[in-house]
């Protein structure tokens, strides 16, 4: 198969800083990175990618450290980033599970867990914020605003804070697991509960942001991207480093997509540099819960563009979205690495976050869904027993308090005396 991965690094525009500009990925319109608030194309409204005339290869990053600071977690790859350090809690260095039972029965040669959830706000939204919340600084704006299923009101909520900005979140009323709510409230973000889904939030604060109200730090940010591009790099390192090879393929949830395009990035530009042959590009598969499917649909039917669902529901609230924004940055990220895209329903997504919960990884229910993904695709014989595969699991069990406990076993009431307890241990 013949991957089809934009190759050779691009020249830098006359409008580049120090080799950085963004380019829309429609229209190849190029503009200065920094010089004013954009998130789309002025000519065509297209998305907006991060450019850099000297991509990274492996050499480029540095070796490690364990404390924080420029040397540990996303901004180890600052090479292949815009700025050299922005504000850190720190973030990234996540563990690459091994889940030996898990292995076994979904019936692959490798399957690690590459789990996102030990971030500092418990999800991979908190590397697109560290890198989101220094060019912030850089545009000058005081105030950031997203909307958010949940995780990405934390991340902003906790970055802005300690950046000391005003942060604003607008979140689909009834519909954010608890834990999250819990963190954007703590970390003090003014928060808005909107009577619609995630779209219809993201459609607004995207208004309110192009009048100047906030600073928009959504996945529609190309900066963003930058930071969740470390995942990549990372899963690649750790996999190269314990088996010498990298992984078939990468398992994830899929809402807005922007982590599938932020993957995909990753891979690109180490192939740009001629740090990885095409072939050895991971095939990225993105799962979605099947009442919130946009993105398998279009895969399904081969279509360019995305269908926008209205009506969307699952238990993974995470992932409950319709309008996946960066869809033209996710499709050909999965098509042009040979990978696929699968939905779930929410009895398997629970039942995959039991198994993990088995294995002592904690996730909750839209990280699980990769899992199930993955059990699904190998059922359909999709993909293949001598696989090695990473799932991302993109957020922590305790995000969803609730969900867990419906998942998990229930508490049992009992008198406060020995004896009552024996007895009911009998059982
Ligand atoms: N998993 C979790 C736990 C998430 O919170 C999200 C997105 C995704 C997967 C999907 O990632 O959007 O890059 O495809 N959460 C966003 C939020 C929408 O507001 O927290 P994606």
């Amino acid at each position: 198969m013949t991957l089809e991965l934009d190759t050779p690094a691009p020249e830098a525009p006359d409008c580049a800083d120090d080799g950085t500009w963004l380019a829309c990925i429609e229209c190849d319109e190029t503009f200065a990175p920094f010089s004013a608030v954009r998130y789309t194309c002025d000519e065509c409204d297209g998305l907006l990618e991060v450019r850099y005339d000297d991509p990274p290869t492996f050499d480029d990053f540095g070796a490690g450290a364990s404390t924080e600071g420029p040397d540990r977690g996303v901004w180890r790859y600052r090479e292949a980033l815009p700025f050299e350090l922005g504000v850190t809690l720190p973030e990234g260095d996540t563990p690459l599970h091994e889940v030996p039972r898990l292995e076994e029965s979904v019936g692959v040669e490798t399957l690690r867990i590459k789990h996102e959830g030990m971030n500092p706000t418990g999800s991979f939204k908190d590397r697109g914020m560290t890198v989101g919340v220094r060019v912030a600084e850089e545009l000058g704006v005081g105030a950031l605003a997203c909307a958010s299923t949940g995780n990405t009101s934390a991340a902003l909520a906790a970055y802005g804070g300690r950046g000391g900005m005003e942060t604003l979140v607008l979140l689909p009323e009834g519909k954010v697991a608890a834990g999250k709510i819990a963190q954007a409230s703590l970390h003090g973000a003014r928060i808005l509960e909107v009577d619609g889904n995630f779209d219809a939030c993201l459609d607004i604060v995207q208004e309110l942001a192009a009048r100047g109200e906030a600073y928009l730090l959504n996945s529609l940010n190309p900066f963003r991207l930058e930071g969740q591009k470390t995942i990549g790099f990372e899963i690649l390192e750790a996999f190269e480093a314990d088996y010498g090879t990298y992984p078939d393929r990468i398992v994830l949830p899929v809402g807005n997509a922007g982590n599938t395009s932020a993957i995909y990035k990753a891979f690109r530009e180490l192939v740009q540099s001629g740090a990885m042959d095409p072939a050895e590009v991971p095939k990225i598969t993105g799962v979605q819960a099947a009442g919130a499917a946009p993105m398998v649909e279009a895969i399904e039917n081969g279509a360019d563009e995305v269908r926008r669902w209205e009506e969307v529901e699952t238990r993974a609230t995470a992932i409950r979205i319709g309008n996946p924004v960066n869809a033209p940055k996710a499709l050909p990220g999965i098509r042009n690495t040979g990978g696929t895209a699968v939905a779930v329903e929410d009895e398997a997504i629970t039942e995959a976050q039991r198994d993990l919960a088995e294995e002592g990884v904690g996730v909750e229910p839209a990280s699980a869904a990769s899992v199930a993904g993955l059990r699904k695709l190998r059922d359909q014989g999709v993909v293949d027993d001598d696989e090695q595969v990473v799932c991302l699991t993109t957020g922590h069990l305790l995000k969803d308090p609730d969900a867990a406990y419906e998942a998990g076993r229930k508490p049992e009431p009992v008198a406060n005396d020995v004896e009552a307890i024996v007895e009911l241990l009998q059982d």
